[in-house]
């Protein structure tokens, strides 16, 4: 008698976790079509953890492209497969799709910090405090373009070293890209052979293996359950602390040589200055943590996705010869042998530019997008997707879309081209997004300066695309301010002048 009450008991309290665990039966509304979430388990047997993007893509074949999934059983995920249903929701209603999601593995860290993973105020703020400091500092312009420049010197020299003897190039040009970022946030550019430095370049690195991984990919899926259990996250934490270790002792050299009457000279002094002036202020959002994290993505984006870009471009270059002779071929014609591009030869390069958007495209270098939620309920498609639901725009669906890149897998830079050889910008070619950061006006309103659409250096969603011309179409008095930077002649010149040690 006393079993079967144990049993009765159990039996109950079994039915209770099973109901709460039923993934949001509570608050489903009318949602898109998806699979039929298992309680405890979500929609665990159709998405494999190390596969999700895969995953996601075989669903969309069955509910179409724009469907529902439980990643686990509390985290409800409205999925954007394709170009049409991504432009339709980020470009067309980009308001209401301009939260931020989760990102489950790095929350513990950032928590809703810092210019990527705020919402709200917090995020406008500073987004816009970020773009517009980064392009005063000289992203997107001659400037950062000359930073850039003698980067790939320093680069090419520390290639010459090797002597043409076989080696692993990723950690150098992880280096050397991060070297941009740090030019422009602590104006400081590092030695390749500075241990701290590569620690962190290392570090950075090592987060992007970690969070497309499969234990990471679980993680994202019953965050709420592990947390609370050791695992190989806590690995990705202490990478995580690397890349913070280094931020703040950068951050705490700044506040101690801080000049509060001068010119910020790069994104950490402005940030600083910004901090003093809203010092009374109970609301700012200029506070440590802010700055803190808002640093520690930018070096982390500044270092792992231009490097990884530029390495499987190398790669592909190596599988493909002829478009290599090609690539060099329009380099020494248009430049002259031994001269570097800038973005004012583009136009003269069109097979080059070709090349990387479709190395670009091919890599699809964030398949499955970063997260975003929706900020309001919202009608869409006839569905409606409840404020905060979680949204997963497939960027890799639109950069193999077959319906717009034939046979998709192929590298054919030709699709870039038109018949006259010219250069074809292609509207889905969207390896960045859409929506989020549509371009700030210029403080003043300058008209933006020439500057890149995509490539190289300049984040493409936070600049309007800009056909390249020379300088002088841009009023002079604008010229003179794109050369001096806005925050009061806090130009980049100066800061390679110690050249590349090592
Ligand atoms: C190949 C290079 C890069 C790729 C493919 C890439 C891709 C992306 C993607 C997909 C997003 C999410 C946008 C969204 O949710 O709509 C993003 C956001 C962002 N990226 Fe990049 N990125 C690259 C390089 C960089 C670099 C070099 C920087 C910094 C200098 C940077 C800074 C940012 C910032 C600040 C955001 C957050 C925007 C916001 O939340 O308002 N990115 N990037």
């Amino acid at each position: 008698m006393e079993a079967a009450g144990t049993w009765a008991l159990l039996l109950v309290l079994l039915l209770l976790v099973l109901t709460l665990a039923l993934p949001g039966t509570r608050t489903r509304g009318h949602l898109p079509p998806g699979p039929t979430p298992l309680p405890l388990l979500g929609n665990l047997l159709q998405l494999r953890p190390g596969a999700l993007y895969l995953g996601l893509l075989r669903l969309s074949k069955k509910y179409g492209p724009v469907f529902t999934v439980y990643l686990g059983p509390w985290r409800r995920v409205v999925v954007l497969v394709g170009r049409e249903a991504v432009q339709e929701a980020l470009g067309g209603q980009a308001e209401a799709f301009s939260g931020r999601g989760l990102v489950a593995t790095l929350n513990g860290t950032f928590d809703g910090h810092g210019v990527l993973f705020s919402n709200g105020e917090r995020w406008r703020q500073l987004r816009k405090f970020t773009t517009l400091a980064l392009r005063d500092l000289g992203m997107g312009k001659r400037e950062g373009e000359e930073l850039i420049q003698a980067e790939a010197r320093c680069l090419v020299e520390a290639l010459r070293r090797t002597r043409g003897s076989p080696f692993e190039p990723s950690l150098l040009l992880a280096q050397a890209t991060s070297n941009i970022i740090c030019s422009l946030v602590f104006r400081l550019r590092f030695p390749y052979d500075n241990e701290e430095f590569k620690a962190m370049v290392r570090a950075a690195g090592g987060i992007v293996v970690g969070v497309s991984s499969p234990w990471a990919q679980t993680y994202e899926m019953f965050s709420r359950l592990l947390q609370h259990l050791p695992g190989p996250y806590t690995q990705l934490f202490g990478q995580l602390r690397t890349v913070a270790a280094f931020a703040v002792q950068q951050i705490q050299r700044h506040q101690r040589s801080l000049d509060t009457s001068g010119p910020a000279r790069d994104l950490v002094d402005a940030f600083l200055l910004k901090m003093a002036k809203e010092k009374q202020d109970p609301n700012t959002e200029f506070t440590d943590k802010n700055l803190l994290m808002t640093v520690v993505y930018l070096l982390f984006a500044g270092t792992v996705t231009v490097s990884t870009t530029i390495r499987y471009t190398l790669l592909l270059l190596l599988k493909y010869p002829q478009v290599q002779e090609r690539v060099q071929e329009e380099l020494t014609r248009e430049l002259g042998p031994g001269q570097a591009p800038s973005l004012w030869d583009r136009a003269r390069l069109p097979y080059t530019d070709a090349v990387l958007h479709e190395a670009q495209r091919l890599l699809a270098l964030v398949p499955m997008g970063l997260p975003r939620a929706l900020v309001k309920t919202t009608r869409f498609r006839g569905y409606t997707l409840p404020q905060g639901t979680e949204v997963f725009p497939l960027l890799g669906s639109i950069l193999h879309d077959p319906e717009v890149f034939k046979q998709p897998e192929e590298f054919n830079p030709g699709r870039f081209l038109d018949a006259d050889g010219k250069f074809k910008k292609h509207e889905a070619f969207l390896p960045f997004s859409l929506g989020l950061l549509a371009g700030e006006p210029m403080p003043t309103g300058c008209p933006e300066p020439p500057a890149s659409r995509q490539w190289p250096f300049q984040h493409p969603s936070s600049l309007p695309a800009a056909i390249p011309a020379p300088l002088t179409s841009t009023p002079p008095h604008c010229v003179d301010r794109m050369k001096k930077g806005n925050l009061g002649g806090g130009s980049l010149g100066g800061c390679h002048g110690h050249g590349c040690v090592s």
